[in-house]
């Protein structure tokens, strides 16, 4: 199956909700996030210091950064607590047959 423009990265039942994995895609880091069953992805580098993600932790909504703990909006990649102020750099998902697709 190809979506136009996407790359498939991994299947629907991968990644449980409220989990984050780290995907190479085109010799990018990237993470998806499974926010109740919708899908996210982000390049894995925080906006204040771009350091990775990998080990972030979620909550609701909110991804803390593992490193000095920045939070962000898992559906929009905006920053919602300092030291970040800039938002994470979004990738388009789509969902089709059960399969992810990111736009990079
Ligand atoms: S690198 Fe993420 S909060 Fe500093």
């Amino acid at each position: 199956m190809v979506v136009e423009g996407y790359i498939e990265i991994a299947r629907v039942e991968e990644i449980k909700s409220g989990e984050l994995k780290v995907f190479e895609v085109n010799g990018e880091s990237i993470i998806l996030i499974n926010l109740n069953g919708e899908f996210f992805a982000y390049k894995n580098q925080c906006s204040h210091m771009e350091l990775g993600l990998d080990d972030s932790e979620i909550d609701g909504e909110i991804l803390t950064c593992p490193w000095h703990g920045a939070q962000f909006n898992i559906r929009t990649g905006d920053a919602v607590r300092l030291p970040a102020s800039a938002p994470l750099e979004r990738y388009e998902v789509k969902v089709q047959d059960g399969k992810i697709f990111v736009k990079i």
